[in-house]
């Protein structure tokens, strides 16, 4: 099992390339495992994992590809082809390109595991209904789209502190389980309204916790870091 240093992973959700590098630095040697996500990747993405290469850290390539099955293979082989530990699709965008994301990583060799994106946490049922005509609840999408992920061939799937338990008694324990909005003990919830504490997250069944401004924010990111690792019991 990883340690649990490996299984905190910093989102870099910043502006641009020198911003991102002060982050990784300020943290040292005791971050492993980084989010690069869409801001990031179109500011300075391939800069910005020759840094991170560079440094030995291991990179969550979060682009969340969603296109038709053809696009989504060749672009699932790029993402693969940079050396990603971990990628995100969208379940949404069906069976047939999550296949075809599977078929494109495989065929690139390396190592990328592919999660799929369920619902995202920024529409709730009343959108779901109102704009995109879906009737069905949250409950019940969120782990019928993680077990249709699973069939396509992903290794695991994003998923906030709500649905955790759920998914981990649905989906078993070899699935992985990315959890984002997480706050330490004590710390202020901004923006995010689902929020477990990094043990919360843990005991309910994640398997790696992303983390971005109680770290990226913090005056001091290493300490913050570290105090989240040392939370969730590692
Ligand atoms: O700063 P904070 O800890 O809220 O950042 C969480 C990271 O996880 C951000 O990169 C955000 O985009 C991502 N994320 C999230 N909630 C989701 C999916 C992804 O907060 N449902």
């Amino acid at each position: 099992m990883e340690q649990m240093r490996e299984r905190v992973i910093v989102a870099l959700d910043a502006p641009g390339r020198d911003q991102a590098l002060r982050l990784v630095e300020a943290i040292g040697d005791h971050g492993v495992f980084y989010k690069v996500g869409l801001e990031l990747y179109i500011a300075a993405g391939d800069a910005v994992l020759a840094d991170l290469r560079a440094a030995g850290k291991k990179v969550f390539l979060d682009l969340k590809l969603f296109d038709i099955p053809n696009t989504v293979r060749g672009a699932a082989g790029c993402v693969a082809g940079k050396g990603a530990a971990l990628a995100t699709v969208h379940a949404l965008g069906g069976a047939a390109m999550m296949r075809a994301a599977r078929e494109g990583a495989d065929a690139a060799g390396g190592q990328t595991r592919l999660l799929g994106v369920t619902i995202l946490t920024s529409l709730d049922e009343e959108t779901l209904r109102s704009e995109l005509h879906i009737q069905r609840s949250i409950p019940f999408l969120v782990p019928d789209l993680a077990l249709r992920a699973r069939a396509a061939g992903l290794d695991g799937v994003v998923a906030s502190g709500l649905e955790l338990p759920l998914l981990r008694e649905r989906l078993g324990d070899e699935f992985l389980i990315v959890t984002p909005g997480i706050r330490p003990a004590g710390g202020d919830v901004a923006d995010q309204k689902r929020v477990l504490t990094p043990r919360q997250a843990f005991e309910r069944g994640a398997s790696y916790i992303v983390v971005g401004r109680p770290i990226t924010g913090a005056p001091d990111p290493r300490a913050a870091f570290l105090d989240i690792v040392e939370q969730a019991g590692g």
